[in-house]
């Protein structure tokens, strides 16, 4: 199973950002962890971090026939843009949303998630174990 990975914006900052919100492990530590953890599920991953909008939808372009299933923490592109929805639903890849804090109990404009629709799963609120645990659900179906 091959599994693309895409962190959206400001995640490159996790560890200093926030960490009582996002957690004190740094995006190297996070792919780490998610690279030990497909390994023992037997699934290949590609990960990619990226703040902009429109590379995130080349990033999906072009992994889409490489991977099975997409793992994707939009992060603030999730209250807002159509675009990386339509690039989602475009890919035809079985996708899992997933946000390292619970959108739905935080500021009303990240209750709201644009992407959610297109994916069939939505993990949140469980740190960076949000990963595992979609990572787990890929692996399960
Ligand atoms: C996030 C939640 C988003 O609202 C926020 O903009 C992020 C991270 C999360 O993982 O909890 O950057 O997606």
């Amino acid at each position: 199973m091959n599994i693309l990975i895409i962190h959206g914006p400001n995640l490159n900052f996790l560890g200093q950002r926030e960490p009582e919100i996002y957690g004190s492990l740094t995006i190297e530590g996070l792919n780490a962890l998610i690279k030990k953890h497909a390994a023992l599920k037997k699934a290949k991953v590609r990960i990619f971090q990226s703040n902009c909008e429109g590379h995130i939808i080349d990033l999906i372009a072009a992994n889409m026939t490489w991977a099975d299933w997409l793992i994707i923490n939009p992060a603030a592109y999730t209250h807002y843009s159509y675009a990386i929805r339509d690039a989602i639903k475009a890919s035809g890849l079985p996708a899992v949303e997933v946000h390292l804090s619970d959108i739905s109990k935080r500021e009303n404009f990240r209750k709201r998630s644009v992407t959610a629709g297109v994916c069939v799963k939505q993990i949140k609120g469980l740190g960076h174990n949000s990963y595992i645990k979609a990572i787990d659900f890929c692996a399960a179906q």
